[in-house]
């Protein structure tokens, strides 16, 4: 097998999905239809990713359980590659998540296996003969900085979407990431941890007021080379030293936008290498991956249609800031 040109670092879980017309009151019991499948902030990416077309190495921890028998099943059927650290004192991590009638939803995530892929896990010939590496916030830190640490010695693309965040989130995992990825709240949150002295906190209300100009600065705080904040319905937006540019969303009838996220990370990724490391036409097509991800009910986070690349009109060049 010739090496993965992306290899993903992080989370699976088992999702175990509940449809209510209402979210249950403390103390009360509803019926629901349910539906389970394999989630995941890593692994959604990794499937993303994979389907989009780009050779993927997806790298997490399950138990030696029947969820994580599951979980290698799923990848053999999706024809991508999994290298699974088995734990054999925990079980594979779950989620517990509640939509009610309107699409709200309620999650709650027991990482379990996840929170112990270890640095012994990773593995080292791919990392380093890899074009891409990506990891999230989901899995173990330590070994998601060390996976991006290697991936940077060894001259590979490096990613971060930092999500979930959270209360031991370190900034020094930021000096090895080539391309972070977050979302509006976790942009704002990362700003509000980085300048904890500011007397104004940062809003995501306030986020999207600012005018381009300003964002752009705001993302050179991170020290990052390139900062894409993803936006929801209004796009994203891309920051690099010498310019920004806003790439509107595709506009489409949206059903379900859980996983938007992972399934534009996925598509960028597998974007970047279809179209020679072009920044912005990777994020056109990290944004068509993702809208169509958001109108598909059953499939949430899953994702990316299967192979092939959706046709992208000529992208503009970076705005350069006078
Ligand atoms: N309603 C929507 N219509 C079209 N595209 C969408 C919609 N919501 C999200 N997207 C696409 O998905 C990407 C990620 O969504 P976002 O909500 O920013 O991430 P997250 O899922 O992490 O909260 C956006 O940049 C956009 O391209
Ligand atoms: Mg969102």
């Amino acid at each position: 097998m010739p090496s993965p040109q992306v290899v993903v670092v992080g989370s699976y879980v088992q999702d175990l999905c509940f449809y209510c017309d209402s979210f249950p009151r403390p103390g009360e019991t509803l019926t629901a239809t349910s539906r389970t499948g394999p989630g995941g902030k890593g692994s959604n990416q990794a499937v993303a990713t994979g389907r989009a077309g780009a050779r993927t190495l997806y790298v997490g921890a399950i138990g030696a359980d029947a969820f994580g028998r599951e979980a290698k099943a799923f990848y053999r059927a999706e024809g991508i590659a999994a290298k699974w650290a088995v734990k054999p004192t925990q079980p594979t991590g779950t989620a517990a998540i509640m939509v009610d009638a309107a699409g709200q939803n309620e999650i709650l995530v027991c990482l379990a296996a996840n929170a112990r892929l270890a640095k012994a896990d990773l593995p080292l010939k791919a990392l380093r003969e890899a074009e891409i590496v990506i990891t999230q916030l989901e899995a173990n830190l330590t070994a998601a900085a060390a996976a991006l640490k290697i991936a940077r010695e060894n001259d590979a693309l490096t990613v971060l979407n930092p999500a979930p965040m959270r209360p031991d989130f370190k900034p020094s995992i930021l000096r090895y990431v080539d391309i972070l990825i977050p979302n509006e709240s976790e942009f704002v949150e990362l700003i509000n941890r980085l300048q904890p002295d500011n007397k104004k906190k940062l809003t995501t209300a306030a986020l999207m007021k600012l005018p381009l100009p300003q964002l752009h600065q705001l993302c050179g705080t991170f020290g990052v080379p390139v900062v894409i904040v993803t936006l929801g319905e209004r796009g994203c937006f891309i920051s690099r030293a010498d310019g920004y540019l806003e790439v509107p969303a595709f506009k489409v009838k949206s059903v379900d936008t859980t996983g938007a996220g992972d399934a534009f990370v996925g598509g960028f990724a597998a974007g970047l290498l279809a179209q020679q490391r072009d920044l912005a036409a990777a994020a056109r097509h990290g944004c068509a991956v993702a809208a169509l991800s958001v109108t598909d009910p059953k499939h949430r986070a899953l994702h990316a249609p299967r192979r092939g690349h959706p046709t992208l009109p000529p992208t503009k060049p970076l705005i350069h800031p006078s």
